[in-house]
């Protein structure tokens, strides 16, 4: 008797443990759920800076990481990918303050017409900003006056954010490669 309470209870004790691991997730009501994330007033934010992507020189900001064995025949460059460490300042001068870094990958992925893939973190570095991200990941077709690409989330500040990033390329130097872009971002974040 004692033996069969004893299986009894351990089997009771291994019920509970394999019970608390299955709470893997949590479905919470819209009244609570602003609240459990902290989330304030909805809020909108703009944006304005200028992105620099040095690909030549001693100190290039970007760099070629892969591309494919027929890159080079291709009037796109398709498949050329590029790692990139980009500096963000508040005016279009490379002297100019530096408010954030551009860093993640962009690469070529038309094969008619230049249209790069960008998959980069913007990282800021200045006032309340500090140490937020933005998210962003779009075609960016360079060779457009104006372009558009999603800004799909962020940390810190920019929790939960979501927007759009508009860039107009301010200088281009054909030579080298050597660019720089001006960004007008809007975000929606609480
Ligand atoms: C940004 O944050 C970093 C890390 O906390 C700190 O070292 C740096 O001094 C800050 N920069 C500014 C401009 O506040
Ligand atoms: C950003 O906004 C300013 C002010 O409205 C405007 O002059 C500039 O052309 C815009 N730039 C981009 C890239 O949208
Ligand atoms: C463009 O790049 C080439 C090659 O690096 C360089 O010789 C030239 O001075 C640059 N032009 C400008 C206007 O910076």
């Amino acid at each position: 008797m004692r033996k069969l309470l004893l299986v009894l209870f351990l089997l009771l004790l291994s019920l509970i443990v394999v019970q608390s691991h299955e709470n893997w997730y949590a479905t919470q009501t819209k009244d609570n759920w602003r609240q459990s994330l902290a989330l304030g007033e909805e809020k909108s934010t703009q944006l304005h800076f200028y992105f620099h992507d040095i690909v030549s020189g001693k100190k290039p900001t970007a760099m070629k990481i892969a591309q494919t064995s027929t890159t080079n025949q291709s009037p796109t460059l398709f498949g050329i990918l590029m790692m990139a460490d980009d500096p963000l300042t508040q005016g279009p001068e490379p002297t100019s303050k530096i408010v954030g870094r551009a860093q993640g990958l962009y690469g070529s992925a038309d094969q008619e017409k230049l249209g790069l893939i960008l998959a980069m973190s913007f990282k800021f570095t200045e006032g309340i900003y500090n140490g937020s991200t933005l998210s962003i990941f779009g075609r960016n077709p360079a060779l457009q006056l104006e372009r558009e690409m999603p800004i799909v989330g962020g940390t810190g500040v920019f929790r939960y954010a979501r927007g759009v990033a508009l860039a107009k390329t301010n200088w281009f130097n054909t030579t080298s490669g050597d660019a720089i872009v001006e960004y007008n971002i809007t975000v929606i974040h609480y």
